[in-house]
C-alpha cells in the first residue's frame, strides 16, 4: 500500500518530498505494488512531443493488483455492494475472492471469443457490477476498454467505435433508471448500422430479462459465454506504459477526442489519491455515486478503491427515484461512511427539500466529496450542515478525464477546508497559474490560466489515433506545461479555487461538453444554416445549453421547430447535450474575419446585456440588438 497522510504537518512534509526528489517519492509508492520486473527508470518526460513515461521497463498487470494481492489477507472483505435502481430489489455484494473468480470468468470468455492483448473493448452499459466485471475482464488480459456513457446516443457510440475499431461491445440488454427502462441493446443495434466494421461480436447482459433481438452469430449472451468457465485466468503481462484504456472526452473543436491511460503510473496514482483524499480505513464503506462512463467512475469507483482494497457502493438508479430521500436512504442502509457525489446532484436534492436528509441516519457518514464542476456557496453549506452535520469535511476535488486522477483537492479533514475553494495540491502534483502569454503568475491572491509543469503518474499520454492532437490541445498553448483550460484563482494562503473552463467547453450538470460537438449536432436540422452554442449559468445544472440558430426558411411554429432541434440533438449525442434555451436569430455577431464573438453571446445568454464591451469592431454591430431583444 501507497504511504497515508495522517496530519498536515505530514501532508506538507509528504509534499515537499514529492517535488524536491518526485522519482524517489513516487519510485517508493510504486514499490508497494506487486510487478513482474521492477521498472529501470521512473520517470523520462518531454512535454514538447509530448513523451511522458513512468516506471519505463516495469511489468505488471492492474487487476493482480486489484484483486489477487489482496486475497490472502481479505478475501472475505466486500469489494461491491451493489444497490439496485428498484429499492425492493435485494443489493448483491461482492468479496474480493467472488469478485476475482468472476473476473477470471469473463476474461476467459473474452478470450474464447478471440480479444487478445491490444485489442480495443466497448462498453456500453449501465451501472451493474458486470460492468466492472467486464472492464477488468479486459485488463486481466491485456484487451484495451472504451466505456461509453450509456445515455450516449446510437451516433455518438458508433462515432466512438469507429475511432477506436473495437472488436467487441458489451452491452445489456436494458437499462432501469428511475421509472423509466431504457432499450441499450436496441440503441446498440442502431449504432451498428452505421458502418461499424470493426465488431465481431456483441456480448449482452441480461439486466432485466426484457426482449430483445439477437443477430445469428455476432450478438451473445453473457450467461451463455461465462458458462462453465475457469474462475482462474493467468493474468496478462503488461508493460507500465502499455494503454490501459481510453475515455472519450470533449474539447473546444472537433469531435470528442479518446484520452489514452496506461497501466504503471495510473496505478499508482489512483490508489495513493484514493486513500490520502478520502482517508480511507479499512471496513469503511465509500461510495462515489458518478457513473463508470465517466473517469470519476474509472478512477474512483473501479480502480482506486479496489487497488485499495476497499468496500463500495454501486448504485444502479438515479437520485430521485424513488424519491428524493434516494441518496440518503442509501447512505442509511448501508452505513456509508465516505459519499463522493457532484454538486449538480447537491443543488437538485436541495431544491427537492431543504431538510429531506434529516429524515436519515446519516452518523456513519465522515467524509464528503464533491467533483466535476464548481461547487457554489450555498449547495457547498448545504451539504456541510445537512448532509455532514457539521462534523464532515468536504473534499472539493478537482481533476479531468486528462488528468486520470485527482489533482487539487483537500485531504479529507487534515489539511484547510474553504468553501468553493478546491484547496491544496495533491503531491507531486505541480500546478501554476500563467498569463495568456504563457509567463509565470507567482505569488498568490492572484488569478490566471491553470497549468500543470511537472509530469505526474496518471496523467494522459497521448489522444487514441492522433497524438499530434493531444500535443496542440494540451502541450501547445505553453511551453512545457501541460494546460488544463481551467482558470483558477489562488487565495492568500495559496489554496486554489477554480473559476472553470477558458475554453469553448461547457459543464452541463458535471458533463463536459464542447459547443463546436453541439453546434454540429444542430446544424444536422435540415433548416438551420448556422448556429452557436454557449453555455449560461443555470441554478441546478451549472452551466445550460444556450443556442442560437439562423434557419433557412421562416417557421411557423417556433415550439415545434425547437423540439424537433431537441431531437436532432439527442440523436447525434444524446439527451445530455439538449439545449435549454434555443433562440433563432437573423445572424450571429462577427469578427470581420468571421469568427463568431462567443463573448457577447455569452453576456446575452446570462442576462449580463449591459456590459457588453466594445462591439464596434464587429462585421455586423446591428444585429446584437436584435439578439437582446429576441433573448429566449
Ligand atoms: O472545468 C473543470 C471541471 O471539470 C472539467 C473536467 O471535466 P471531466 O474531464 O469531465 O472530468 C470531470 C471529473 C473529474 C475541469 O476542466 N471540474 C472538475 N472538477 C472540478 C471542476 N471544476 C471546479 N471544481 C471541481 N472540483
Amino acid at each position: 500500500m501507497t504511504y497515508r497522510i495522517k496530519t498536515f504537518d505530514d501532508y506538507k512534509k509528504v509534499y515537499k518530498k514529492s517535488v524536491e526528489k518526485p522519482e524517489v517519492f513516487w519510485g517508493q509508492q510504486a514499490a508497494t505494488f506487486k510487478w513482474h520486473k521492477k521498472w529501470d527508470k521512473v520517470l523520462e518526460w518531454d512535454f514538447k512531443k509530448p513523451d511522458v513515461k513512468w516506471f519505463k521497463g516495469g511489468k505488471l498487470n492492474i487487476t493482480e493488483n486489484c484483486l489477487d494481492r489482496h486475497l490472502p489477507k481479505r478475501k472475505n472483505d466486500t469489494a461491491i455492494i451493489w444497490e439496485p435502481n428498484d429499492p425492493s430489489q435485494p443489493f448483491v455484494t461482492y468479496t474480493y475472492q467472488e469478485l476475482h473468480d468472476e473476473v477470471c470468468r469473463f476474461a476467459n470468455a473474452l478470450k474464447a471469443n478471440g480479444i487478445k492483448k491490444g485489442d480495443r473493448v466497448c462498453f456500453y452499459m449501465p451501472m451493474v457490477p458486470e460492468l466492472s466485471i467486464g472492464v477488468l475482464a479486459c485488463a486481466r488480459i491485456g484487451a484495451i476498454h472504451s466505456v461509453v456513457f450509456a445515455g450516449f446516443s446510437a451516433t455518438a457510440l458508433a462515432d466512438r467505435i469507429k475511432d477506436a475499431t473495437c472488436k467487441m461491445v458489451i452491452c445489456s440488454d436494458y437499462n432501469a433508471r428511475g421509472a423509466k427502462t431504457i432499450p441499450v441493446k436496441e440503441v446498440v443495434d442502431e449504432a451498428l448500422k452505421q458502418n461499424c466494421k470493426s465488431i465481431e461480436t456483441v456480448i449482452v447482459h441480461k439486466n432485466t430479462g426484457g426482449k430483445v433481438k439477437m443477430k445469428k452469430g455476432r450478438d451473445k449472451w453473457w450467461s451463455d459465454e461465462v458458462s462453465g468457465k475457469r474462475k482462474t485466468c493467468k493474468p496478462t503481462v503488461m508493460n507500465s506504459e502499455d494503454m490501459l484504456f481510453i475515455l472519450y472526452t470533449s474539447g473546444s473543436t472537433g469531435k470528442p477526442k479518446g484520452v489514452v491511460h496506461t497501466c504503471g503510473g495510473y496505478m499508482v496514482y489512483t490508489e495513493f489519491s484514493f486513500k490520502n483524499v478520502f482517508q480511507y480505513d479499512r471496513g469503511d464503506v465509500y461510495w462515489c455515486s458518478a457513473d463508470i462512463g465517466w473517469i470519476t467512475g474509472h478512477s474512483y469507483i473501479i480502480y482506486g478503491p479496489l487497488l485499495a482494497g476497499a468496500t463500495s457502493v454501486m448504485f444502479e438508479g438515479v437520485p430521485t427515484y424513488p424519491d428524493a430521500g434516494r441518496f440518503w436512504h442509501i447512505c442509511e442502509k448501508h452505513k456509508v461512511n465516505q459519499f463522493y457525489t457532484a454538486p449538480t446532484a447537491i443543488r437538485a436534492l436541495m431544491a427537492k427539500g431543504d431538510d429531506l436528509p434529516n429524515h436519515y441516519d446519516l452518523s456513519a457518514l465522515k467524509l464528503l466529496g464533491t467533483v466535476g464542476e464548481p461547487i457554489n456557496v450555498e449547495a457547498w453549506n448545504w451539504y456541510y450542515e445537512k448532509v455532514g452535520k457539521k462534523k464532515c469535511p468536504i473534499v472539493d476535488t478537482w481533476w479531468q478525464t486528462e488528468t486520470g486522477g485527482m489533482m487539487i483537492s483537500g485531504m479529507g479533514g487534515l489539511s484547510p477546508m474553504k468553501p468553493t475553494h478546491a484547496g491544496l495540491p495533491l503531491p507531486g502534483i505541480q500546478p501554476c497559474l500563467v498569463t495568456a502569454e504563457g509567463k509565470e503568475i507567482k505569488g498568490n491572491n492572484k488569478e490566471g490560466l491553470l497549468c500543470i509543469k511537472y509530469p505526474w503518474p496518471s496523467m494522459i499520454r497521448t489522444t487514441y489515433g492522433d497524438h499530434e492532437r493531444c500535443r496542440q490541445v494540451y502541450f501547445s498553448a505553453f511551453e512545457n506545461m501541460y494546460f488544463t483550460g481551467d482558470g483558477a484563482r489562488r487565495d492568500k494562503k495559496g489554496l486554489y479555487r477554480i473559476i472553470g473552463r477558458v475554453d469553448d467547453v461547457i459543464n452541463v450538470s458535471g458533463h463536459r461538453m464542447g459547443t463546436a460537438e453541439v453546434e454540429n449536432a444542430i446544424n444536422e436540422h435540415d433548416n438551420v444554416v448556422e448556429s452557436a452554442v454557449v453555455g449560461y449559468p443555470h441554478d441546478i445544472k451549472g452551466q445550460g445549453i444556450y443556442a442560437y440558430v439562423i434557419i433557412q426558411n421562416a417557421v411557423k411554429d417556433v415550439n415545434a421547430f425547437r423540439k424537433e432541434v431537441l431531437k436532432v440533438v439527442t440523436k447525434e449525442i444524446g439527451p445530455i447535450a439538449k439545449p435549454d434555451k434555443i433562440q433563432i436569430v437573423s445572424g450571429l455577431p462577427k469578427t470581420r474575419s468571421g469568427k463568431i464573438m462567443r463573448r457577447i453571446l455569452r453576456k446575452i445568454a446570462s442576462g449580463d446585456t449591459k456590459n457588453l464591451g466594445d462591439t464596434s469592431t464587429l462585421l455586423n454591430p446591428e444585429i446584437v440588438k436584435e439578439v437582446i431583444k429576441g433573448k429566449a
